[in-house]
């Protein structure tokens, strides 16, 4: 008899191809909603499970990990971000947590760059001008945006994503500069000049793009204090997480003209954004499609069951986090 699939709790609706692997290697529950699940529904679904396959919308505080039945052994995550689960508390019941790096490197990447150049160039206002029917004649003058070429990139957080973004940005022009924790080799630098602390890189972007992780170190790290240290009329792109900026100081300082323009793709509280978002003219914003491909959501669900394979085979799971 061939031996009992492993079973697992999937919070979220996947793509197509990822849940037809997932029917045919394990006994999945699916959402019968397309909703994010309540923590007592996710702990009841939980019953019985060997594993949960969840998202970043789901959050696995201490109090729903404490709660999850013993059945449950793995967590594996569809995102490289894991903000979302206590992985300190999960290692307490001796829960390995995985996640998905490198899939999603380029697409993320992608979108950052569209952010920069949508913010440096005003697209927002262009495209709103177009919707509007406000565009009435081309003037010489009119809606004059900034160039990108030769203006100083400055990277909060030099991982995958933070290098992938460099490597763009040196094929428009930009000069590259980065703080990250430690201080990368020369390889991986590519000429990238490193900043020891967050403040010193801060004081030479023109233009600065987040890509660190969301840390209780990180958390608000973007705000009224070290926006002022940005060069006047600096930019300001995120695609890493919302709560790494604070709102309210970003939002003054789009208001004041401290900040020319900002091209966000993550926000705090999604999807219920801060609502002055909305109309500020020279912000580019997008609905977290960082990773938002079919190719790339795909990779994403392959690479999470990757991890569950290895795990349910007796193996170390090639994406284990760690606290
Ligand atoms: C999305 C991300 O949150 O992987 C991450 O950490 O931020 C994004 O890719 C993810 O696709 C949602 O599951």
């Amino acid at each position: 008899m061939p031996a009992a699939k492993p079973r697992l709790l999937v919070t979220r609706r996947l793509p197509a191809d990822v849940e037809a692997r997932l029917a045919r290697d394990y006994e999945p529950e699916f959402n019968p909603s397309a909703a994010v699940m309540a923590p007592a529904d996710l702990v009841a679904r939980a019953g019985g499970k060997d594993g949960l396959l969840v998202t970043p919308a789901d959050r696995l505080d201490a109090d729903l990990i404490g709660r999850l039945p013993a059945s449950v052994r793995i967590i594996a995550s569809f995102s490289v971000g894991y903000e979302h689960i206590d992985i300190a508390a999960a290692a307490v019941r001796g829960i390995p947590v995985t996640n998905t790096p490198d899939v999603l490197t380029d697409a993320t990447a992608d979108i950052a760059l569209l952010l920069i150049l949508g913010a440096a160039r005003g697209a927002a206002a262009g495209m709103a001008a177009i919707r509007e029917d406000t565009w009435k004649s081309w003037a010489p003058t009119g809606m004059l945006s900034t160039d990108v070429r030769g203006k100083r990139l400055g990277i909060l957080g030099m991982g995958r994503i933070g290098r992938a973004v460099a490597h763009r940005a040196r094929a428009f022009g930009m000069d590259v500069h980065y703080h990250n924790r430690s201080r990368l080799d020369a390889g991986l630098e590519q000429g990238a000049r490193f900043h020891a602390t967050a403040e010193e890189l801060f004081s030479v972007s023109d233009i600065l793009s987040i890509h660190c992780a969301s840390t209780p170190e990180t958390r608000r790290l973007v705000n009224a204090t070290t926006l002022m240290l940005l060069p006047k009329g600096a930019i300001v792109v995120n695609t890493a997480r919302g709560d790494i900026v604070d709102d309210g100081a970003l939002i003054e300082a789009v208001e004041t003209g401290r900040v020319r323009a900002i091209g966000l793709d993550v926000f705090a509280n999604e999807p219920n954004i801060d609502p002055r978002y909305r109309t500020l003219e020279n912000a580019f914003l997008l609905p977290h499609l960082g990773s938002a491909t079919v190719e790339t959501r795909n990779a994403m669900g392959f690479r999470a069951l990757d991890n569950l394979d290895d795990f349910f085979a007796g193996k170390e799971p090639r994406d284990r986090v760690r606290a």
